[in-house]
């Protein structure tokens, strides 16, 4: 069985572009719709009512091009409505909370793991919830980085100022940590300046555990597109269209075709 209907992946900015390269990585043959969007990020240190009714918006649109999964690349976005997707918008959906979480646990010596991410997905205990409903003796603790995603969508600097607020973030987290997990999808595009600071502790990007699961759930839906042809990838953003497309071209690495306009 064929199903030549596209996967659509949505972020509030450029961040889930990381999750979209590790799904064209483990997937190259399926077809890819990505929405950023950009006019409305960051979500993180916004209302969840507010970021509840962008994400249903952002499902509808993507739903309406006729897509055959819906991943929600964003950390804060599946907080707040992977439920809510998942119940009114008629595809599966998953997000990538879960994933990153469970690959953390299998990594950890020392069962204490650190989380940095935004401060909505921080306040609301999300990776600890998770983590402790699968070993309520892990102990987890969580790292809100306020700025670190309205950063990256205007173009990261590598200054001393910022490696500093890196360093002030990992400074909080405990020495015994082993695993530190990026609970927001836009920080592995600066990975390496946590690398700086981080000192041998191993990171988890849920980007790649996020596209096996993909993986697993089209397989297991018998959805999956099997051809030899490698797939077409479109994008689209609520956002300044040059701005995503630079940004967009730096993430991916390489260039794209036109970037089109929605939900603005
Ligand atoms: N990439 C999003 C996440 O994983 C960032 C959310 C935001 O815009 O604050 O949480």
């Amino acid at each position: 069985m064929i199903d030549r209907r596209p996967i659509g992946i949505f972020d509030s900015g450029v961040g889930g572009l990381t999750v979209l390269k590790e799904i064209e990585k483990i997937l190259p043959h399926e077809n890819l719709i990505y929405f950023g969007d950009n006019l409305r990020a960051p979500y993180g240190s916004r209302d969840p009512q507010e970021i509840s009714k962008f994400c249903l918006d952002i499902g509808k649109f993507l739903e309406g091009l006729d897509i055959k999964l819906l991943v929600i690349a964003c950390n804060t976005a599946t907080v707040v409505c992977l439920e809510e997707l998942q119940s009114k918008i008629s595809v599966p959906t998953i997000g990538v909370i879960a994933s990153g979480t469970r690959e953390a646990l299998e990594i950890t010596k020392t069962n204490k793991i650190g989380i940095l991410s935004t401060p909505l997905t921080a306040k609301v205990n999300a990776y600890k919830n998770e983590a402790q409903r699968i070993d309520d003796k892990v102990e987890v603790y969580q790292i809100g980085c306020e700025p670190l995603v309205p950063m990256i969508e205007s173009g990261w600097e590598d200054t001393r100022k910022n490696q500093e607020l890196i360093r002030s973030y990992v400074d909080r987290l405990p020495t015994e940590i082993d695993v530190v997990v990026f609970g927001c999808t836009h920080y592995p595009i600066i990975e390496e300046y946590f690398i700086r600071e981080l000192k041998g502790k191993k990171i988890v990007d849920p980007a790649k555990e996020t596209a096996l699961e993909v993986k697993k759930l089209l397989k297991k839906l018998k959805l999956l597109n099997r051809r030899d042809s490698k797939g077409k990838v479109s994008f689209y953003t609520s956002g300044n269209l040059d701005k995503f497309k630079y940004l967009a071209e730096k993430i991916l690495d390489r260039s794209l075709d036109k970037i089109k306009p929605a939900l603005n």
